[in-house]
Protein backbone atom coordinates (compact mmCIF):
# COMPACT_ATOMS: atom_id res chain seq x y z
CA UNK A 1 0.00 0.00 0.00
CA UNK A 2 2.94 2.50 0.63
CA UNK A 3 4.46 1.47 -1.93
CA UNK A 4 2.15 1.81 -4.37
CA UNK A 5 1.67 5.85 -3.15
CA UNK A 6 4.96 6.58 -3.34
CA UNK A 7 4.82 5.35 -7.00
CA UNK A 8 2.18 7.45 -7.27
CA UNK A 9 3.92 10.50 -5.50
CA UNK A 10 7.20 9.84 -7.87
CA UNK A 11 5.49 9.65 -11.09
CA UNK A 12 3.64 12.79 -9.99
CA UNK A 13 7.04 14.60 -9.05
CA UNK A 14 8.78 13.32 -12.55
CA UNK A 15 5.63 14.84 -14.52
CA UNK A 16 5.92 18.43 -12.55
CA UNK A 17 9.69 18.51 -12.92
CA UNK A 18 9.50 17.98 -16.43
CA UNK A 19 6.42 20.27 -17.37
CA UNK A 20 8.00 23.14 -15.10
CA UNK A 21 11.31 22.25 -17.39
CA UNK A 22 8.99 22.43 -20.51
CA UNK A 23 7.70 25.69 -19.77
CA UNK A 24 11.27 27.13 -18.68
CA UNK A 25 12.43 25.91 -22.05
CA UNK A 26 10.76 28.95 -24.75
CA UNK A 27 12.56 28.06 -28.01
CA UNK A 28 10.56 30.89 -29.56
CA UNK A 29 13.08 33.35 -28.01
CA UNK A 30 16.21 31.80 -28.47
CA UNK A 31 18.78 32.90 -30.82
CA UNK A 32 21.16 31.22 -32.74
CA UNK A 33 23.59 30.40 -29.84
CA UNK A 34 21.32 29.02 -27.52
CA UNK A 35 20.01 27.08 -30.57
CA UNK A 36 22.85 25.63 -30.87
CA UNK A 37 23.59 24.42 -27.79
CA UNK A 38 20.10 23.94 -27.25
CA UNK A 39 20.03 21.11 -30.06
CA UNK A 40 23.53 19.46 -28.96
CA UNK A 41 25.26 20.97 -32.01
CA UNK A 42 27.84 22.22 -29.73
CA UNK A 43 28.67 17.89 -28.70
CA UNK A 44 30.26 17.17 -32.45
CA UNK A 45 31.37 20.93 -33.96
CA UNK A 46 32.49 22.06 -30.33
CA UNK A 47 32.15 25.53 -29.20
CA UNK A 48 31.43 28.20 -32.03
CA UNK A 49 31.11 25.13 -34.04
CA UNK A 50 34.95 25.70 -34.76
CA UNK A 51 36.64 23.03 -32.65
CA UNK A 52 34.85 19.65 -33.71
CA UNK A 53 35.07 16.07 -31.60
CA UNK A 54 36.73 14.66 -34.22
CA UNK A 55 38.64 15.30 -37.90
CA UNK A 56 34.88 13.34 -39.42
CA UNK A 57 33.26 16.59 -37.97
CA UNK A 58 33.80 19.73 -40.01
CA UNK A 59 34.33 23.25 -38.88
CA UNK A 60 31.27 25.22 -39.27
CA UNK A 61 31.97 28.22 -37.03
CA UNK A 62 32.46 31.33 -40.00
CA UNK A 63 30.92 29.87 -43.03
CA UNK A 64 28.39 31.59 -45.36
CA UNK A 65 25.09 31.29 -43.48
CA UNK A 66 22.95 30.00 -46.90
CA UNK A 67 25.62 27.26 -47.29
CA UNK A 68 25.37 26.32 -43.45
CA UNK A 69 21.48 26.63 -43.60
CA UNK A 70 21.28 24.09 -46.90
CA UNK A 71 24.27 21.46 -45.93
CA UNK A 72 22.50 21.24 -42.48
CA UNK A 73 18.75 21.01 -44.21
CA UNK A 74 19.46 18.39 -46.40
CA UNK A 75 21.55 16.27 -43.68
CA UNK A 76 18.38 16.60 -41.42
CA UNK A 77 16.15 15.59 -44.41
CA UNK A 78 17.94 12.65 -44.65
CA UNK A 79 19.24 13.78 -48.50
CA UNK A 80 23.02 13.06 -47.90
CA UNK A 81 24.20 9.32 -47.89
CA UNK A 82 27.51 9.53 -46.19
CA UNK A 83 27.45 7.44 -42.70
CA UNK A 84 29.17 10.93 -41.14
CA UNK A 85 25.90 12.54 -42.22
CA UNK A 86 23.66 9.67 -40.96
CA UNK A 87 25.36 9.81 -37.48
CA UNK A 88 24.41 13.52 -36.83
CA UNK A 89 21.12 13.18 -38.19
CA UNK A 90 20.13 10.41 -35.68
CA UNK A 91 21.88 12.66 -33.38
CA UNK A 92 19.53 15.64 -33.84
CA UNK A 93 16.48 14.16 -35.07
CA UNK A 94 16.41 11.68 -31.94
CA UNK A 95 17.72 13.55 -29.22
CA UNK A 96 18.20 12.31 -25.78
CA UNK A 97 16.66 15.13 -24.50
CA UNK A 98 13.66 14.15 -26.04
CA UNK A 99 13.06 17.38 -27.84
CA UNK A 100 11.76 18.04 -31.12
CA UNK A 101 14.35 18.77 -33.91
CA UNK A 102 15.06 21.77 -34.50
CA UNK A 103 12.57 23.78 -37.62
CA UNK A 104 13.63 25.04 -40.73
CA UNK A 105 13.52 28.72 -38.70
CA UNK A 106 16.16 27.48 -36.09
CA UNK A 107 18.61 26.14 -38.42
CA UNK A 108 18.39 29.81 -39.85
CA UNK A 109 18.98 31.20 -36.61
CA UNK A 110 21.93 29.13 -35.78
CA UNK A 111 23.52 29.39 -39.77
CA UNK A 112 22.98 33.47 -39.15
CA UNK A 113 25.31 33.50 -36.08
CA UNK A 114 27.69 31.14 -37.22
CA UNK A 115 28.41 33.29 -39.93
CA UNK A 116 29.17 36.31 -38.05
CA UNK A 117 32.18 33.93 -36.13
C1 LIG B 1 26.58 13.46 -33.68
C2 LIG B 1 27.43 14.58 -34.06
C3 LIG B 1 26.78 15.79 -34.70
C4 LIG B 1 25.81 16.62 -34.18
C5 LIG B 1 25.10 16.51 -32.85
C6 LIG B 1 25.61 17.66 -35.16
N1 LIG B 1 26.43 17.46 -36.24
FE1 LIG B 1 26.55 18.63 -37.92
N2 LIG B 1 27.80 17.27 -38.77
C7 LIG B 1 28.31 16.15 -38.16
C8 LIG B 1 29.13 15.40 -39.11
C9 LIG B 1 29.87 14.10 -38.81
C10 LIG B 1 29.07 16.11 -40.33
C11 LIG B 1 29.74 15.73 -41.67
C12 LIG B 1 28.71 15.08 -42.56
C13 LIG B 1 29.31 14.58 -43.85
O1 LIG B 1 30.53 14.60 -44.00
O2 LIG B 1 28.54 14.14 -44.72
C14 LIG B 1 28.25 17.30 -40.07
C15 LIG B 1 27.98 18.29 -41.02
C16 LIG B 1 27.31 19.46 -40.76
C17 LIG B 1 27.17 20.55 -41.70
C18 LIG B 1 27.73 20.59 -43.13
C19 LIG B 1 29.12 21.16 -43.09
C20 LIG B 1 29.84 21.03 -44.41
O3 LIG B 1 30.72 21.86 -44.69
O4 LIG B 1 29.59 20.08 -45.16
C21 LIG B 1 26.46 21.52 -41.07
C22 LIG B 1 26.06 22.88 -41.66
C23 LIG B 1 26.12 21.03 -39.75
N3 LIG B 1 26.68 19.78 -39.58
C24 LIG B 1 25.36 21.71 -38.81
C25 LIG B 1 24.91 21.16 -37.61
C26 LIG B 1 23.95 21.80 -36.74
C27 LIG B 1 23.32 23.14 -36.97
C28 LIG B 1 23.74 20.94 -35.69
C29 LIG B 1 22.75 21.08 -34.56
C30 LIG B 1 21.35 21.22 -34.95
C31 LIG B 1 24.60 19.78 -35.90
N4 LIG B 1 25.29 19.96 -37.07
C32 LIG B 1 24.70 18.70 -35.03
C33 LIG B 1 28.10 15.76 -36.85
C34 LIG B 1 27.16 16.32 -36.00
Amino acid sequence: MFKQRLLVFTVGAAFMAASAVAGAVDRAQMGGEQLFSFHACTNCHGAEGKNPVSRLVPKIGGMDAAEIHDKAMKILRGETDSEEAKLMKSAVAYSQACDAPPSAAEIEKIAAWLSTL
